[in-house]
């Protein structure tokens, strides 16, 4: 609908995809410049990365987090966090395992397991009583019992981070039933008011069953380079090691250099790039309460997740994301495509610049404040094409 839209001559301003719009730092870019012209970095790389890179991953862990990890035994490079995701999901799952996946949930979470034939089995996001009576009732009622359990915080789609009493609880229910937590901190630089999310390897004892996946995507603005790490646990990090030796040579070699130019480089890039998130955030929630909907504003990551109003909410996530687009110019991410759960709700991503937002938010205005009208000539529309 949008590609047809823009060919229609329409302006669409686009909260859809959470694909960073700032260009990569730099220094970063000149690293990468500088190393490709050196022709022995053409050959293929090192499938686990190339050693200087898992240093510096490393040493981030280390200022960020104060966790030691062992660059040759419990950290590796992946061509992104989302191929880390399902490869290792692919290591280490047989046919009927059970794994417990948050719904909503980003879309790898899920199908990482589903098409390594496990048996998905969902719990829910919100770090709260009811998540850990689910985990209880599925350990209780689970057969064969959970193998693994992915956790995401700070959260996509919904934005919800935890604080490190949250991560103390989990690794100590599953060191205690022998299940393998698998903790996507993607979102671990994309914060606002001052809260910096923890590590679960901050919790003692952590390695024993934790292996977390991070990204250079948000953190850096550099999506397309496809860079990310997994870091902890020794034997999944040897078996999505040994997975990846079959599968892949590794990132080119120069784009390593310049990862690890940017985590060993000036950190006020990563300033930068929160400032401005922060700055959409707030235009984008304070002006979408202006113009009568109320979002939550979050703490954390590059979205918000906005519960349907009311006047849609028997519309479901993915009718009212197409009237948006069609009748304001706007596309959402609905949130259906996260899950069922997801349903009641839309996502949109901090990625169109301040004016644009601002232009989206009088256009949703007009929206809401004509919803009968919106919706009964949009269901003449559809009745005429019928
Ligand atoms: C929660 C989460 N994990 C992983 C990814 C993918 O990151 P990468 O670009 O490192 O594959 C994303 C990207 O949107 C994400 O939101």
């Amino acid at each position: 609908m949008k590609a047809r839209a823009r060919a229609a001559g329409d302006d669409i301003i686009d909260f859809g995809m959470g694909n960073p719009d700032q260009p990569t730092p730099q220094h970063i870019v000149d690293k990468l410049v500088e190393t490709v012209n050196n022709p022995k970095t053409h050959g293929y790389s090192n499938s686990r990365g190339i050693p200087g890179l898992r240093k510096a991953f490393s040493a981030y862990y280390e200022r960020r987090f104060n966790v030691s990890i062992d660059p040759e035994k419990e950290a590796i490079v992946t061509l992104g966090s989302k191929e880390g995701l399902a490869n290792l999901a692919s290591a280490v799952t047989s046919p009927g395992d059970v794994i417990l996946v948050p719904n909503p949930s980003y879309p790898i979470h899920q199908f990482g397991f589903i098409i390594a034939e496990a048996s998905v089995q969902n719990i829910p996001v919100a770090p709260d009583q009811n998540f850990f009576a689910a985990l209880e009732l599925a350990v209780q009622h689970s057969v064969p019992k959970p193998k693994m359990i992915v956790i995401n915080y700070p959260n996509n789609p919904t934005a919800e981070v935890v604080d490190i009493a949250f991560y103390e609880q989990i690794v100590d229910f599953c060191r205690h039933h022998g299940i393998y937590v698998l903790s996507d901190l993607a979102y671990s630089e994309i914060y606002f008011d001052g809260n910096p999310p923890p590590s679960i390897l901050q919790v003692k004892g952590a390695k024993d069953v934790a292996v977390e996946f991070t990204s250079m995507s948000k953190t850096y603005s550099m999506p397309g380079w496809r860079i990310g790490f997994a870091a902890g646990n020794r034997e999944l990090i040897a078996a999505l090691t040994r997975i990846k030796s079959y599968l892949d040579y590794g990132a080119f070699t120069p784009i390593q250099v310049a990862a690890a130019a940017a985590l060993n480089g000036p950190q006020d890039c990563i300033d930068n790039i929160r400032a401005l998130y922060k700055e959409r955030r707030d235009v984008l929630i304070n002006g979408l309460k202006g113009a009568g909907w109320d979002v939550p504003s979050p703490l954390a990551t590059m979205f918000a997740w906005a519960p349907i109003p009311p006047a849609f909410a028997h519309l479901g996530s993915l009718e009212f994301s197409k009237l948006l687009l069609s009748e304001a110019k706007v596309a959402v991410a609905p949130g259906i495509g996260f899950g069922e759960h997801g349903d009641g709700f839309v996502r949109l991503a901090l990625v169109e610049n301040k004016h644009r937002t601002r232009q989206a938010v009088r256009s949703v205005k007009s929206f809401l404040e004509n919803y009968d009208k919106v919706i009964e000539d949009a269901e003449k529309k559809r009745a005429e094409a019928r």
